[in-house]
């Protein structure tokens, strides 16, 4: 989490950089800083809360100076407070540094340093990087900061500024992403290209164990050794409104709404509709590749293991594939049966997922081939997978993920088609897929136009201290993300079942109070669902029903219900979603909630 911007260049440098890291506040926002070389000196200014807070600290006093790094953070070690924000300083207060990741020795590194004569301000293992590298400080600063990471064990993303090279700024990465931007007579260095959008679109990114020396006219990437390392120049095509919310109220609403162009996108030029199959290229495996695997595990967590459990429905039953679905965080500790014939895919929007991305490396080293379902172009599990396809979903970043699942759920479709038609799938079979996932951005956008209908419902339930979501098949993993959806941005808490599972305890809960949201789509399990409706409705709950469109039994027994129009199973969850991220939106705006930054929550979650 946090993010990070540096800058060397001919600007002052303060003004660009709070620019950056509000850019980058949806990656933590409890704390904030910046540091800028002025005058021989070093003026740091750091403040618990957000980069208004910051904004408000500095008023008119901007440092001058060309040179800089700014910083906003979410905490991992000590609270947020104004001494634990970054940047941090040394002794002598002529370095500064800030930092993404995890130092896991660093106590042990702090009472060596302490022995040396140290003295620590604050309470965070990035406070030890400082004083490590003012340790070995003795002449080069990009010396000292290698010689100072050669120590350290754990996570990070850094980038340092000094007086003694008032005009370098170095950077280095090891499981925290990092990238350098190339301008004309100016270099920057951030933690997500979002930062830099506005000023370049030409960057390098750093991959685990690389250094960035930067100046105004040139940069170096080398190892941690000081060898130069080749690296190459990747174009961004995001465009700058694309990552400004647009006229919404809020980023998650402009997500919401921007659904079915993002899903236009992942499935542009992956149909094959003759062949009843999809083209997917990046997954760098051909037919007989393909059909070697005997089984797939699918590895996530949040709300990207709920499209897995989407996924599973679709392979297992269309593709004949048994499949099991593994949060990272499990997967990584355990010592799961994968080997060469096992086909592990990760899926993470951010593609930064720290238990997701070490899921896939024990993936690799226990001989499996890896695949990536990823949003963020260039990000770490993007890049150590053996191949993958990305989400082209655009960037997320309100922190509830919802257009990214959407598309999961469709590049699954794409994968569940191109591994079905090797092994169990007609071409016939393979075309009716084909075609309704042509339908889906036109059904998604027929879903959205009942926004207001669904900001009514939400009035009604806003005042809920508790929610249940029911689902059945394909859209059990639905009532699970509507439940996750409505208690991080609403605080209101809520739980996703199996409908059939209600009556093995939750049934319990259910009173005149209790807010019950059924998704009971037209579907193989429809009449199944009805039953349980009832069942609720006799112990007088409240019913919330997403329903298939001319749906009268069920539009007769619930209290509201929302439409969405005829699909095949498997594509249901993609437009039974929708109308629960509207619920979870409304009703969090109605009750005053940050929907974009809600709290304790940060947008990539780099830290164990
Ligand atoms: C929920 C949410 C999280 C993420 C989870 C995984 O709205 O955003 O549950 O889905 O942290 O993140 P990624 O997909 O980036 O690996």
């Amino acid at each position: 989490m946090c993010g990070i911007v540096g800058y060397v260049g001919k600007r002052d440098a303060a003004p660009l950089l709070l620019d950056g890291v509000q850019r980058l506040e949806y990656r933590g926002y409890d704390s904030a800083g910046l540091a800028v070389v002025a005058d021989g000196g070093l003026v740091v200014e750091k403040v618990a809360g957000r980069i208004i807070d910051l904004q408000a600290h500095l008023g008119e006093r901007l440092p001058q100076g060309t040179v800089g790094l700014a910083h906003t953070r979410w905490a991992t070690h000590g609270v947020p407070n104004d001494s634990n924000a970054h940047p941090h300083i040394d002794c002598g207060g002529t370095l500064a540094i800030v930092h993404n990741g995890i130092i896991e020795n660093a106590n042990a590194l702090r009472e060596w340093l302490k022995e040396k004569g140290h003295r620590f301000r604050s309470d965070t293992d990035t406070e030890v990087l400082a004083h490590l590298i003012e340790q070995f400080l003795n002449g080069s600063l990009v010396e000292a900061v290698s010689t100072a990471l050669g120590h350290v064990e754990g996570a990070y993303g850094i980038a340092v500024v000094s007086t003694t090279e008032p005009e370098t700024l170095v950077a280095a990465r090891f499981g925290s992403p990092l990238l350098v931007g190339l301008g004309d007579g100016e270099h920057f260095v951030a933690s997500d290209a979002a930062a830099l959008l506005e000023y370049t679109r030409d960057v390098v990114y750093l991959d685990d164990g690389e250094m960035a020396v930067v100046r105004q006219d040139g940069y170096e990437i080398t190892d941690l050794q000081a060898q130069h390392v080749e690296k190459l120049v990747t174009t961004l095509e995001w465009d700058l409104a694309k990552i400004e919310r647009g006229g919404h109220a809020h980023f998650m609403l402009k997500e919401i709404m921007e659904q079915p162009e993002s899903i236009r996108n992942t499935l542009r030029g992956h149909l094959l509709e003759d062949e009843g199959t999809a083209k997917l290229s990046g997954i760098n495996l051909d037919d007989d590749e393909l059909l070697e695997f005997d089984r797939i595990v699918i590895t996530a967590c949040g709300t990207s293991w709920h499209a897995a459990l989407i996924g599973e429905y679709m392979l297992e039953e269309l593709a004949r594939v048994p499949v099991e679905v593994e949060y990272a965080s499990e997967f990584r500790y355990r010592n799961p049966i994968v080997d060469e014939n096992t086909l592990v895919i990760a899926i993470s929007q951010s593609g930064e997922t720290a238990d997701t991305l070490a899921a896939i490396r024990e993936a690799k080293q226990r001989g499996a081939r890896t695949l990536g379902i990823v949003n963020v172009v260039g990000s770490s599990i993007a890049r150590e997978v053996d191949g993958g396809t990305y989400l082209h979903a655009g960037p997320e970043i309100g922190v509830a993920s919802t257009k990214a699942f959407t598309c999961q759920v469709a590049v699954l479709a794409l994968l569940t088609l191109r591994i079905g038609r090797l092994r169990a799938l007609s071409v016939l079979q393979g075309r009716e897929i084909v075609q309704a996932l042509q339908r889906l951005p036109e059904q998604v956008a027929e879903v959205l136009s009942q926004a207001d209908r669904v900001k009514q419902v939400a009035e009604t339930f806003m005042r809920a201290q508790n929610a249940l979501y029911l689902g059945r098949g394909y859209n059990f993993p639905v009532a699970l993300e509507g439940a996750l959806k409505l208690k991080e941005i609403s605080y209101i808490h809520a739980e996703g079942y199996p409908a059939a599972e209600m009556k093995h305890g939750p049934i319990a809960l259910i009173d005149d109070m209790m807010p019950v949201v059924f998704i009971a789509p037209k579907d193989a399990v429809h009449r199944k669902i009805l039953s349980n409706i009832e069942e609720v409705k006799a112990r007088r709950g409240r019913v919330l029903a997403v329903v298939t469109e001319g749906d009268e039994q069920i539009t007769e027994l619930a209290d509201h219900v929302i439409t969405i129009p005829e699909s095949i199973d498997p594509l249901t969850p993609v437009l039974s979603v929708l109308p629960l991220q509207l619920f979870a939106y409304y009703t969090a705006v109605r009750r005053g909630c940050d929907v974009d930054q809600p709290r304790n929550l940060a947008k990539s979650v780099t830290v164990e």
